[in-house]
C-alpha cells in the first residue's frame, strides 16, 4: 500500500478490541508508524492514528480506533465502535484465555454497541515470532474465524510480519461492500471529528 497527495476517495474507521496486553497498540503503531516498542504502555481509554493507503487503485483514509483491553475502561471504550466499518479482534497466540475471549467478551461487545451491521469483522493472531510458546493452532483459529464470519491473519507486530496485509484486507473487503460505501463517514471529504492521540475522557462520536 502506498500513499501520496491526493484526496482520499473513502475514510474509513477501523476499531481494534482484545484483551489487555495482544498487542492492539503495537499493530496499530507498526501500521502507522512502522516502529516497534518493545515496552509498550497499556492503552488508557482509547487512542486513534490515521494513515492513507492506496489499495486497489483507490486512496483511502484510515482512522484506526485502538481501544484499552482492560476491563475498567469497557464503559468508556464501547462508545467508540458507533460507526466502526471494520473490526479488528485481536489475540496473544502464546496466551490461550486472550483468544477464549473473543467469543466470551470481545463478540458480545461488538453485537451490542457497532452500529454498522455490514461491518467486516478480522481476528487477528498475534505474537507469531514467539512460535515455541503459541497455545492456540491455526486450525483452529481458523475454524473459528469461519465459524464467525470474520476474516483470519497472523500477524507478529515486532516482526513486522503481515500488519500491512491484515489492514490492507480489511480495506480491500470494506472496498468491495457496497452497504460501506454508502455508510457515514465513509465517503470522500467527511470529516473525521473528535480529538486525536489519547483520548481517555469524554466519548466522541468519530465517523458515526
Ligand atoms: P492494552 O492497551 O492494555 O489493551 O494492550 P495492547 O493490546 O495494546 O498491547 P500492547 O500493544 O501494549 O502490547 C503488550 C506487550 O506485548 C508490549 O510489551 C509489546 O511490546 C508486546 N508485543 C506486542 N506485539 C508483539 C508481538 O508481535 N510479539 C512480541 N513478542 N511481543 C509483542
Ligand atoms: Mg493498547
Amino acid at each position: 500500500m502506498a500513499s501520496g497527495t491526493a484526496e482520499p476517495e473513502h475514510v474509513f474507521k477501523f476499531l481494534l478490541v482484545g484483551d489487555s496486553g495482544v498487542g492492539k497498540s503495537s499493530l496499530l503503531l507498526r501500521f502507522a508508524t512502522g516502529n516497534f516498542e518493545e515496552d509498550q504502555q497499556a492503552t488508557i481509554g482509547v487512542d486513534f492514528k490515521s494513515r492513507v493507503v492506496d489499495v486497489g487503485g483507490k486512496r483511502v483514509k484510515l482512522t484506526v480506533w485502538d481501544t484499552a483491553g482492560q476491563e475498567r475502561f469497557r464503559t468508556l471504550t464501547s462508545s467508540y465502535y458507533r460507526g466502526a466499518h471494520g473490526i479488528v479482534y485481536v489475540f496473544d497466540v502464546t496466551r490461550r484465555e486472550t483468544f477464549e475471549s473473543l467469543g466470551e467478551i470481545w463478540m458480545h461487545e461488538v453485537s451490542m454497541y457497532s452500529t454498522i451491521e455490514d461491518s467486516i469483522k478480522m481476528v487477528v493472531a498475534n505474537k507469531t515470532d514467539l512460535g515455541s510458546q503459541r497455545e492456540v493452532g491455526t486450525q483452529e483459529c481458523v475454524e473459528f474465524a469461519k465459524k464467525h464470519g470474520c476474516l483470519y491473519v497472523e500477524t507478529s507486530a515486532k516482526g513486522n510480519v503481515a500488519v500491512e496485509q491484515a489492514f490492507e484486507e480489511l480495506v480491500i473487503k470494506c472496498l468491495d461492500t457496497p452497504a460501506l460505501l454508502g455508510a457515514p463517514g465513509s465517503g470522500k471529504g467527511v470529516g473525521l471529528g473528535g480529538a486525536g492521540g489519547q483520548a481517555g475522557g469524554a466519548a466522541s462520536s468519530c465517523c458515526s
